[in-house]
């Protein structure tokens, strides 16, 4: 306990006055820090930002499903979250009869909520150090080495902090790349259901021209409840289940804010790399991004296709969708933008500054010469993996074939256990059960068929897995033609025993290699899967492990080097603290940025029947009528809908609540700024914004909108 506490109060207290960069741990804000967020206006003492015996905000934070915030808001347990965060479980909610993804959903009473299966939300019991109990024993180990011990060490500490019997979860992160190491204790609820959501049209204004951008005007918001046993303890769903009483719950204030006041944001940012070397900047820019964002944009158009077309399929693709959209835009945007900041270039100063200080140390001297190495040994088969997982495997039927390979080898296997065998057929059978649910095949197939010609394209000949392009070539034209890839994939759908329940029960009833073997999209999936982890995959395993431990290395030089750097670790999917002010800003030259947008906007941007921009008729109504009730801001007379702060957020913080000064909740993180959208390995003091839903504008689609002031009287509303 006592040398992380040291080392990091280091770090901390030498460091004066901050810009809005960093992820501070809830438990070791420090003296300096917890100071500055004082002169910056918090009110509040530390003791109520985190305790582990008192109440304290950290208990109203969650972790929501598998990759969100969510934060809770009355002593009933109400959840506030981004509908971006609920969306699965509101497609999975909604039917073409019942469609709340499009029409939006009020529960007026407690029985008219949804069970969400398969949803959960965690609360952060503790955070302990135990980097005495890992770090000593991995003392001189090469990388190979340390890294098999640290996952033994972690795997064990994470069981032993773990009670399976009260959902308790405890996972040990490793900070600062490996060189501090923290266990996280969760306890998990499993019975969540949806109390409320926009439709889309609010939820998703602006669809993905206006995500990643300010001015945006999206009510990204949705709300859940969580339930549990009537003891207070997790349950799975069941009727007799109650609303929990949680620890303590965020009030919400309707008082509204100026530009430059304070603003904090708890949550769970997923990760950053904030020290990333130039190499692995390069790589991301040359070869990562701009594969990833090529093979997406040809994804998504198929899909688009399809889903303008019905309804139906819509809602079974949205979710999947709106995910691959998503993160197409960003890394678009991220590589732009690493460009126009020459962070590449910043980064070799900062690596040269390095260098010359490690001459002479025997740790740090050869790091860069390694890191080279290590990545010009990967660099001629970094394109393949991702056109592997982006592209082949970007279609769906093939990502769920190519689950098949085990069990391809399990039948292959002499004297093997014929129940592994069975047991893995039962496996299969289950998950094609969910791969159909979710499968629409004509966009499927062109999927299909324009990924693999991509592949062909792109990808070294060398690479390519033995006879597959001789035999299309045999059987269906010119390897060059699109045409040719169009007659294979059709004929792929049309024979493949994976989509013909005849086969399939046939397969099942009689399991063999052979008519595995012999199936059109598993000699495809299969076979490149194999092609990447027979010959590949071992390279990019050592990759991984020797830039880790260089990245380590670097780091820790770095903290050696530089002791009065400002630092704090990387965003690791654990419950982090950024403070700042709501602020405005200067995108370029004699543009300026306003801190809020407002109603107004939304109705100038509103284009009836538009997939991204149209309106519910009733919103349209009450806005023209400016019927705002007490959620109106009396500066800007008009609904203010979103705003933007200078908190250092990333993925992962979606959901997450904007708190003000005094502990209320103001709005809620759901987007970061194109300008800044290489904000995962450089942050920009100037450029960067965290774009959030005013509280207020949530509040009055519930009431207004939706009608259900029941939401409304559960919470507990600041007006003054
Ligand atoms: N960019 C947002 C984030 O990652 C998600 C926005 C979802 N909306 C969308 N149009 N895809 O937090």
């Amino acid at each position: 306990m006592k040398r992380l506490f040291a080392t990091l109060l280091l770090f901390i207290s030498v460091c004066k006055s901050y810009a809005d960069e960093g992820m501070w741990l809830p438990l070791l804000l420090g003296q300096q820090v917890y100071a500055d967020m004082v002169k910056r206006g918090l009110k509040l003492t530390p003791a109520q930002l985190y305790d582990i015996n008192k109440a304290s905000v950290k208990d109203a934070i969650v972790i929501f499903g598998g990759g969100c915030t969510g934060e809770i808001v009355s002593n009933e347990g109400l959840i506030f979250t981004n509908h971006h965060c609920g969306y699965d479980a509101i497609a999975t909610a909604s039917s073409v009869e019942h469609n709340y993804l499009r029409d939006g959903f009020w529960a007026y009473n407690k029985s008219q909520e949804i069970p969400a299966r398969g949803l959960s939300v965690q609360f952060l019991l503790k955070i302990e150090d135990v980097s005495e109990e890992i770090s000593p024993a991995l003392d001189g180990l090469s990388a190979d080495e340390r890294a098999k011990k640290q996952s033994e060490l972690i795997a064990t500490l994470n069981q032993k902090y773990s009670d399976v019997s009260k959902n308790i979860e405890a996972r040990v992160s490793p900070l600062f790349k490996g060189n501090q190491f923290l266990v996280f204790v969760y306890q998990r609820y499993t019975d969540i259901r949806l109390v409320g959501t926009p439709p889309e049209s609010i939820g998703k204004f602006g669809g993905d021209t206006d995500n990643w951008e300010w001015p945006r005007h999206t009510g990204d918001f949705s709300v859940f409840r969580v339930y549990a046993g009537k003891d207070g303890n997790p349950s799975a769903y069941a009727e007799g289940n109650v609303p929990l009483k949680p620890k303590y719950f965020l009030p919400v204030s309707i008082k509204g804010y100026k530009d430059g006041d304070y603003a904090m944001i708890f949550g769970y940012p997923g990760s950053t790399n904030r020290y990333e070397s130039s190499y692995g900047i390069q790589l991301a820019t040359e070869i990562n991004n701009p594969s990833l964002v090529n093979l997406r944009d040809v994804r998504l158009k198929a899909m688009f296709g399809e889903m303008k077309k019905d309804p139906e399929v819509k809602l079974k693709l949205a979710s999947m969708y709106a995910g691959v959209a998503n993160y197409w835009k960003f890394y678009d945007g991220e590589t732009k933008q690493l460009l126009k900041y020459r962070i590449y270039e910043k980064k070799q100063e900062e690596e040269n500054k390095f260098i010359q200080w490690a001459k002479g140390k025997p740790e740090f001297e050869n790091i860069f010469t390694e890191w080279s190495k290590v990545y010009s040994a990967w660099k001629p088969y970094a394109k393949h993996r991702v056109y592997l997982n982006e592209g082949i495997l970007g279609s769906q039927l093939a990502k769920f074939t190519a689950t098949l390979v085990k069990l391809e080898s399990d039948m292959l296997k002499q004297g093997v256990d014929a129940t592994v065998v069975k047991q893995g057929l039962e496996a299969a059978d289950a998950a094609r059960k969910n791969f159909l649910d979710a499968e629409n095949k004509v966009s499927d197939q062109q999927i299909l068929a324009a990924t693999c010609r991509m592949f062909y394209n792109d990808i070294d000949k060398n690479q390519h897995p033995i006879g597959f392009y001789e035999s299309i070539r045999s059987a269906y034209g010119d390897v060059k033609e699109a045409e040719t890839y169009n007659k294979w994939a059709a004929a792929v759908f049309s024979n493949s025993m994976l989509l013909n329940d005849a086969k399939w029960q046939a397969f099942v009833a009689r399991p063999n290699a052979a008519t595995l073997q012999n199936d059109p999209a598993y000699i495809y999936a299969g076979g490149f899967v194999k092609n990447y982890t027979g010959k590949y995959d071992p390279f990019f395993q050592q990759f991984v492990l020797k830039n880790n431990d260089l990245g380590r290395l670097y780091l820790k030089g770095i903290m050696q080097m530089d002791p009065k750097r400002k630092m704090y670790p990387d965003a690791t999917f654990t419950m982090r603290v950024s403070y700042g002010s709501v602020k405005s800003y200067t995108p370029r030259d004699a543009v300026k940025y306003d801190y809020v947008c407002t109603m107004k906007g939304v109705l100038e941007k509103y284009v009836p029947g538009d997939y991204e921009f149209d309106l519910p008729a009733k919103l349209v109504e009450l806005a023209k009528k400016k019927d705002f009730g007490q959620y109106i801001d009396k500066h800007v007379n008009d609904l203010v809908v979103c705003f933007i702060t200078n908190n250092d957020i990333t993925g992962g913080n979606s959901g997450s609540p904007v708190i003000d000064g005094t502990g209320n909740l103001i709005g809620l993180a759901f987007d970061g700024n194109y300008e800044a959208l290489s904000h995962k390995l450089a942050f920009d003091k100037d450029m960067n914004r965290t774009i959030c839903v005013d509280i207020r504008y949530v509040l009055w689609c519930i009431d207004k909108l939706g009608g259900a002031a029941n939401i409304i009287s559960e919470l507990k509303l600041v007006k003054q």
